[in-house]
């Protein structure tokens, strides 16, 4: 039933006309924001709700150039995967993937390689509603339901296990979700767990928000505190989660000076320092 389409089932008012009689998957919450949702409406994205949009607005209104950071991490994105694909790999485990929008993982994935495969796990349901229709006719791509907190869980998973082959190469991908973890759930430890599962040769993936400016510790509140969890991390604590990985050049960056395809200005915006990230190769020794 969640992948069901049906308006006026709103969970608030106990199935009342909803004012924008918006359409909705049966058994989404549409009372509480979501992270999913709420990025999608930070992207211009219509899967979102007033509750949803009522943080993307606060958080517009402390930096307006909040749109463009969503921009900036899915160009990152684009770009990274292509990277990782001209290395040669051909699987993708994205944890944290949100709900399909441009440039998706397998979309840049498979054009580079039609044999690439990418498993998408996500803890909103609402992305296994949404992926599932986009990927209806793509068998080497899926989405997985998962708490990525849960490593054992999401490694052992059988449609992980399915289309992953945790003997090749594997780019596992960690972009704009690591900030979502509180420090008393082990951010570290749990990155850690899925390095650990993976193949020399393969690379970790993460973008991060990132604590540098008294604009970012503002935003922070307004889109962590009511979210629920997570922290802005420095760009030392960002670093951190490639340990003992070979970050490739240019290192731990601002996501816009993550290999740019255009020129970038050499003084950065408070956006476009607001999230940063790399990519680090599992050493083969
Ligand atoms: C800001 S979106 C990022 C989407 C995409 N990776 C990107 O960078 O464009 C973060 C996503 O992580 C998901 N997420 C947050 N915490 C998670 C967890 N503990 N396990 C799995 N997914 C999680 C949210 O549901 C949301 O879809």
């Amino acid at each position: 039933m969640a992948d069901e389409w049906r308006a006026s089932d709103n969970l608030a008012d106990g199935g009342a006309n909803d004012a924008e009689s918006e359409w909705r998957p049966v058994g989404i919450d549409i009372s509480t924001p979501s992270i999913a949702r709420v990025y999608d409406a930070v992207l211009g994205g219509k899967d979102n709700y007033p509750v949803d949009r009522a943080i993307a607005e606060a958080s517009l209104a402390i930096v307006p150039e909040i749109g463009d950071v969503g921009r900036f991490n899915r160009a990152v994105l684009g770009r990274g995967v292509r990277f990782m694909a001209e290395q040669g790999i051909r699987q993708f485990l994205d944890l944290g993937s949100g709900l399909p929008t441009v440039q998706n993982t397998h979309q840049v994935a498979q054009a580079h390689s039609a044999d690439a495969k990418v498993v998408y796990v996500d803890k909103d349901p609402i992305v296994l509603a949404h992926g599932r229709a986009l990927l209806a006719e793509n068998d080497r791509t899926t989405v997985v339901t998962a708490d990525l907190r849960d490593p054992e869980a999401v490694l052992g998973h059988p449609d992980v296990r399915a289309l992953i082959d945790f003997d090749q190469p594997i780019g596992l991908m960690l972009v704009g979700v690591v900030h979502h973890l509180n420090d008393d759930e082990g951010p570290l430890a749990i990155v850690e767990a899925y390095k650990k599962a993976l193949p020399p040769g393969s690379y970790l993936f993460l973008t991060h928000f990132c604590a540098s400016s008294p604009d970012a510790v503002a935003l922070e509140k307004a889109l962590l505190t009511d979210l629920g969890s997570g922290r802005f991390r420095t760009l030392e604590e960002i670093t951190a989660y490639f340990d003992d990985f070979d970050l490739v050049e240019p290192g731990v960056v601002y996501l816009p000076q993550w290999r740019p395809e255009e020129p970038i200005g050499d003084e950065l915006t408070v956006g476009q320092r607001l999230m940063a990230g790399g990519i680090a190769a599992k050493p083969t020794a």
